[in-house]
């Protein structure tokens, strides 16, 4: 089974490498035609706070373009880049703090005490005296306890869309406290979903899940990306309804944000076929973008309409550094970098067969590049399975651990639990956790998947995954319920006279 620490999906640059960098300066994109990296992060070293960690992106053959991309892969040297989920050879930073709560001003719905008791009905002193002394006695369990971590998929595994998918509940219920110990299992959520800001998901997710979800147990595919505030000022930021991505940009820091909108409504013959609407127009904010470069272009979540977002891409793609109304002279070296927030093919939607998902807008996209500049467009993917994606999906566990546990530790045995082997499982067992497949999403198959089998196995639903990877680090007889009578002493009767 690959991993990422093979030689050959892994790239030669150091783990972790920082550098403090000026935002004002364009990306230093000054290689000839035909070098490699094309698409470089910019790495002035100056004096100031690192917030971020750069992670050497990953080659791994999920997820990929391989299957659908025969007709581009024109020569055997473009084989493997072909065949790579990521420009070679290119970083992606991830944020170094943990907590997005330090970070934002968000409100939560459960209110600031709810990371105390996630899940659990109001305090009930008696309960937890109960919890604290069954914990005390059974020290070995809970040690147990808190060396296993479960990280969730959201889409096909806790919910379909807004529909609950009701293992999703109980499985929740019982990490939250609902068990035998009457203690936390560190869980988090990790999603290639996209197109809001963290905030609102989580109010979203909490309802459904009729659990609370905080803001630092929650990575959807754009969170890392968080951490490209810090190298680029002026982005286009591409996907999502409305203006919701923009809104995702801002909290994430950046600090001159455009959208489509804004440049059909400086100049609507960019997008001939547009029907621009007199809201969208009062809503847009449109400069003189003859004026203003574009350092970077990040795809945020899935276009809303492919021709206008492909046209303004393609333009700024082939521009002079990012500047509207130039044709660059040199393809690659005045080329602006793109960003991916992630890059699955398909997502299970209502709909009887999964849509078209971020990954098949990419490859349309690279597609049209080649054609018309006879080059390969280089480009970053975040998201499930990509190796920066997992890295900080550990910080985020590990900064969990302290807020449930106050023990900011890294447990042992982690779980993903995830419907969709190209994603979840091949990125969990790359990264050396223990993976199990759900049949309540994409996976549709037999014993496992024959492709990226489940490391831990193949589940009905969500509920059957963690009920069995619990049993195993827990012991078979572990009980799934909290007994608020029980006598911690001798584990009978009730402990309350
Ligand atoms: O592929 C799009 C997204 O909805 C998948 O979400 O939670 O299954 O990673 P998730
Ligand atoms: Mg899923």
């Amino acid at each position: 089974m690959p991993t990422f620490e093979d030689s050959d999906l892994v790239a030669e640059t150091p783990l972790t490498q920082t550098k403090s960098r000026d935002i004002n300066r364009a990306p230093s994109n000054n290689l000839a035609v035909g070098d490699s990296p094309t698409l470089a992060i910019p790495s002035d070293i100056q004096d100031g706070t690192v917030t971020s960690i750069e992670v050497p992106a990953t080659r791994n053959s999920v997820a990929d373009t391989t299957n659908y991309m025969h007709n581009l892969s024109i020569s055997p040297s473009m084989k493997d880049r072909r065949g790579s989920r990521n420009s070679f050879g290119t970083s992606l930073p991830i944020p170094r703090g943990k907590r997005q709560s330090r970070l934002s001003s968000v409100h939560y719905p459960d209110g600031p005490g709810a990371a105390v008791r996630p899940g659990m009905p109001p305090i009930q002193p008696s309960r937890d005296i109960i919890a604290a002394q069954l914990q005390d006695l059974a020290g070995e369990k809970v040690q147990a306890a808190k060396d296993m971590a479960f990280v969730f998929d959201i889409d096909g595994v806790l919910v379909h869309g807004d529909r609950l998918i009701p293992e999703g509940q109980r499985v929740l219920e019982i990490l939250n406290g609902d068990n035998e110990l009457g203690i936390k299992i560190p869980h988090i959520f990790l999603t290639n979903g996209s197109g809001k800001p963290e905030s609102a998901r989580i109010d979203q997710l909490s309802q459904i899940l009729k659990n609370p979800i905080h803001i630092d147990q929650f990575i959807q595919s754009h969170t890392p990306m968080r951490a490209l505030a810090e190298y680029y000022k002026t982005v286009l930021v591409v996907g999502g309804e409305g203006y919701k991505c923009r809104e995702v940009a801002e909290e994430y820091g950046f600090q001159d944000i455009v959208v489509p909108n804004d440049i059909i409504a400086w100049d609507p013959t960019i997008a001939p076929y547009r029907v621009f609407t007199d809201e969208e127009r009062k809503t847009s904010r449109p400069r003189d973008f003859n004026k203003i470069n574009i350092d970077a272009i990040m795809v945020f979540s899935d276009s809303r309409d492919y021709a206008t977002d492909i046209q303004i891409i393609m333009d700024l793609l082939q521009s002079e550094n990012g500047r509207f109304h130039t044709k660059a002279k040199d393809p690659v070296s005045q080329r602006i970098p793109i960003y991916f927030s992630q890059g699955d093919m398909l997502c299970p939607t209502e709909h009887p067969f999964p849509r078209m998902s971020q990954g098949a807008f990419r490859i349309g996209l690279e597609a049209m590049y080649k054609s018309l500049t006879g080059v390969e467009l280089e480009r970053v993917v975040y998201g499930k399975p990509e190796l920066a994606t997992y890295k900080y999906a550990d910080e985020v566990i590990s900064s969990w651990m302290e807020t449930i546990h106050n023990d900011e530790k890294l447990p042992a045995n982690i779980y993903m639990i995830g419907d969709n082997p190209a994603s979840d499982i091949i990125g969990g067992n790359m990264y050396g956790w223990n993976t199990c497949l759900v049949r309540t999403g994409v996976f549709q198959g037999g014993d496992n998947d024959e492709e990226n089998p489940a490391s831990f196995g193949v589940f009905a639903n969500v509920l059957d995954a963690v009920k069995t990877a619990m049993k195993k680090e827990l012991g078979q007889d572990f009980n799934f319920e909290f007994n608020e009578k029980i006598n911690p002493v001798h584990g009978k009767g009730s402990a309350i006279e």
